[in-house]
């Protein structure tokens, strides 16, 4: 009879083998301990024997088994109690789907309680079933916001009131006299545009309040203590969200602006199931800027284009309307052809925003109360929100099983309140016990060592930016050592761009089954080296090409023109094209990118090296890159034909479609828990005739010591995918 440790009981320290414990592989003394104690520890929640089911949380290095774990965990549980109503989840998309495949199989063997969290399978979606079962208990239908969302409108409806209660007590009839702004746009050092900062300041009200219900803030009774919490998120958040230049910490008094983000946040929560439509308090009042087109008012005859702003009841006796076309009515009224000023059909339907899916349970304490067993993957990328999200869709008896496994190494989403902190506070908050898995069971020696040595030198870099920064523990990683006859592997080697292609084609001939995988933290490189494969006629697929067509539709879409502002986006007009000839497409894609340079500079004040750094231009160039390869490469095999629809089904399923041991190039972020037998890890390309950094971005490593960690996290995550052997990808010249 074999006798396993147990940590669960105290006074307890070994366990009988539990029948339930599946033996569909060699479960190490850690993990046999995990397994058995969880078979028990149901077993005795099942027969009464003890209040609750099994609470664990396992924090460990990448290849440990996490994943592994938690699926033998769905076959125990059907053994044990195939008809608890039981959810495997995750936040991340795909990590939902390998889970939700894995429900599936088991409900197929009769895990009959096993359930799918709305179509993906994500945390997200149990929160869209809680509100959707929150309001048909309430006799209400729900929506979910489409083009505009849902905190925009309750944004500019606070700030329009401030700004009309403003004007009420000033008696100012509206115009571009208004002394606020001028002293914010003084602050601000932007011209005094009341239009302008209008805008602004409704925008950067709605970044402050997204970034206020991630970290689960909710309003209490008391206007000061808010302001207190309020102030301690944005200090923590600053630079990870990107709040410096914020115009709300240019009003002359600021806790204006913080208590306007804690009104659209009361509003929110408050009539999130009340279904009439929300509207400014004061709608003759609510000040706005003059709609443009806005042809009726005779206030404003001499000025050709006048950016002041007026209060609705100047606009006339269609002001429903104006509030309509300045988003300031919630939900939006839809024109139908016909229908007068378009009133809201429904009236019994509550319009739910994204993030309501998340922040909503949390602030109003919902509950579902409605599975048994809990079990949740990557919790590294949860919030406490998200938790408690989580732990308002199990049973509220305190019975509940729940299992959270992570890895803070991996920690890729701590833009969204998601770090180790958060890690220890969620399993505080389910009562977990941790175990331990101290080795990782998916590479060789060598590829442990690789990443070690890899991260190593990264964190040096990160802490030369942030010196006395905590950086994750990368060096904990480690290949089994007790087993005696674990893989040596094949050591780290570096090779140059120019010879990946012959790299890759020479492991296929060594051996035809071994798998390849080529990662990168940018998805441009990837076209790039899609074309080196294709010359040498390697048959290449990706993990998710519905995700790359995405991130590069608007680049194709857009029509190809000069942009207006500096927000505007362009693109190439690829669907359409009259008179565009292939070879035109080059200078196209040059042209676009000069134009979100010009536009960064100009977001950026004129200053171009910030403008270089700014997230949303890096990205931009990125998608720019990767549409450039993928639209050079279809213009040499689909010369004529030149529509979206026909690009896209290319991608699909010829450039990405093989199945013959393809290799896969795919971004790290997509790679997350995946792994294959040799990992070319694409360090540094030449783009553009210049040496670029594809890992360890700059701007990145620079802006904040979160980011940077969040830049060594995503190497060890791409470092760790590699069974036999990590390759690493640089420049002729080096790293
Ligand atoms: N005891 C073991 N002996 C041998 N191989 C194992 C053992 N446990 C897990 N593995 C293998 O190690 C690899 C990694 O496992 P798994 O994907 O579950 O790890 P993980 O901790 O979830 O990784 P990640 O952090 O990347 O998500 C898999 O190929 C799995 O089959
Ligand atoms: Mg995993």
């Amino acid at each position: 009879m074999m006798i396993v440790q147990s940590r669960f009981e105290e006074g307890v320290t070994e366990r009988e083998l539990h029948d339930a414990v599946p033996h569909t592989q060699s479960w190490s003394p850690e993990q046999m301990c995990i397994l058995n104690d969880f078979a028990h520890w149901l077993d005795m929640w099942r027969r009464d024997f003890a209040p609750t089911g099994p609470r664990m949380v396992i924090e460990a290095v990448a290849g440990s088994g996490k994943t592994t774990v938690l699926k033998a965990m769905l076959v125990i549980v059907r053994r044990l109690c195939p008809s608890s109503p039981t959810i495997a989840s995750a936040f991340n998309k795909h990590i939902a789907k390998s889970m939700r495949e894995a429900l599936v199989e088991e409900r197929r063997k009769g895990l009959t309680g096993a359930t799918i969290l709305g179509r993906s399978n994500t945390v997200n979606a149990g929160g869209y079933d809680l509100l959707r079962t929150e309001c048909h208990k309430r006799g209400l239908s729900m929506g979910v916001e489409l083009g505009v969302p849902k905190y925009r409108v309750i944004c500019r409806q606070v700030w329009a009131d401030f700004l009309g209660n403003l004007g009420k007590q000033l008696e100012y009839e509206g115009g571009r006299d208004w002394r606020i702004l001028m002293v914010i746009a003084d602050e601000l050092e932007v011209p005094p545009s009341p239009r302008q900062l209008w805008f602004r300041v409704a925008r950067d009200l709605e970044s402050l309040v997204s970034v206020l219900q991630d970290c689960g803030f909710n309003p209490s009774e008391d206007i000061k203590e808010d302001r207190r919490r309020i102030e301690a998120i944005i200090e923590a958040n600053m630079d990870s969200r990107s709040l410096e230049g914020s115009s709300l910490w240019a009003f002359p008094y600021p806790p204006n602006a913080l208590d306007m983000a804690r009104d659209v946040l009361i509003i929110g929560r408050d009539r999130a199931f009340d279904p009439s439509e929300i509207t400014p308090k004061d709608m003759d009042n609510a000040v706005v800027p003059r709609p443009s087109f806005h042809k009726g008012t005779g206030f404003m005859q001499d000025a050709r284009y006048d950016t002041g702003l007026y209060p609705l009841r100047r606009l006339g006796s269609d002001r429903n309307h104006w509030a309509n076309k300045t988003q300031l009515l919630w939900p939006p009224r839809r024109h139908r052809w016909g229908s007068g000023d378009g009133r809201q059909t429904n009236n019994d339907t509550c319009t739910m925003s994204f993030s309501d899916q998340i922040w909503l349970p949390s602030a109003l304490g919902l509950s579902l109360n409605k599975y048994q067993i809990a079990f949740i993957d990557e919790i590294q990328d949860l919030s406490v929100t998200k938790g408690d999200l989580i732990r308002s869709l199990l049973v509220d008896d305190g019975s509940e099983t729940v299992v959270l496994v992570g890895d803070i190494r991996q920690g890729i989403m701590g833009w969204a309140g998601a770090d180790r902190e958060a890690v220890k506070e969620n399993a505080l908050a389910s009562k977990c016990i941790a175990y331990p898995m101290t080795y990782s069971w998916r590479g060789s020696y060598a590829v442990a060592e690789s990443a070690r040595r890899i991260t190593h030198e990264a964190t040096r870099m990160a802490q030369e930016a942030w010196p006395g920064y905590d950086f994750p523990p990368f060096q904990d990683h480690q290949a089994p050592r007790s087993a005696s006859n674990w893989p040596e592997g094949e050591d780290e080697i570096t090779i140059s761009e120019s010879d990946l292609a012959s790299r890759v084609a020479e492991v296929r001939a060594d051996n035809p089954d071994a798998t390849q995988a080529i990662v990168s933290r940018l998805n441009g490189p990837l076209g790039m080296v899609a074309i080196e494969l294709v010359k040498q006629g390697i048959p290449i697929s990706t993990p998710d090409s519905t995700e790359i067509l995405d991130s590069i539709k608007w680049v194709l879409k857009n029509e190809y023109k000069s942009p207006k502002n500096k927000h505007e986006k362009k693109g190439i007009s690829f669907g359409n094209p009259s008179g565009a000839i292939p070879s035109s497409f080059a200078s196209r894609f040059r042209m676009l990118k000069l134009w979100c340079q010009e536009q960064a500079i100009e977001r950026a004040g004129g200053d171009k090296k910030v403008a270089e750094m700014e997230d949303r231009f890096v990205k931009e160039k990125d998608d720019i890159d990767l549409a450039d390869s993928l639209v050079a490469l279809y213009a040499k095999t689909n010369p004529s034909e030149y529509s979206i629809s026909r690009f896209n089904k290319w991608v699909k399923n010829e450039l990405f479609g093989s199945s013959d041991n393809p290799v896969h190039l795919t971004s790290v972020h997509r790679y997350k828990g995946a792994e294959a037998d040799y990992i070319y890890l694409l360090r540094s390309l030449t783009m553009e005739e210049e040496s670029r950094n594809i890992f360890l971005l700059d701007h990145m490593m620079h802006k904040s010591p979160q980011t940077a960690q969040e830049e060594v996290c995503i190497l060890y995550v791409a470092a760790t995918r590699a069974r036999v052997q990590n390759i690493q990808v640089v420049t002729e010249g080096g790293i």
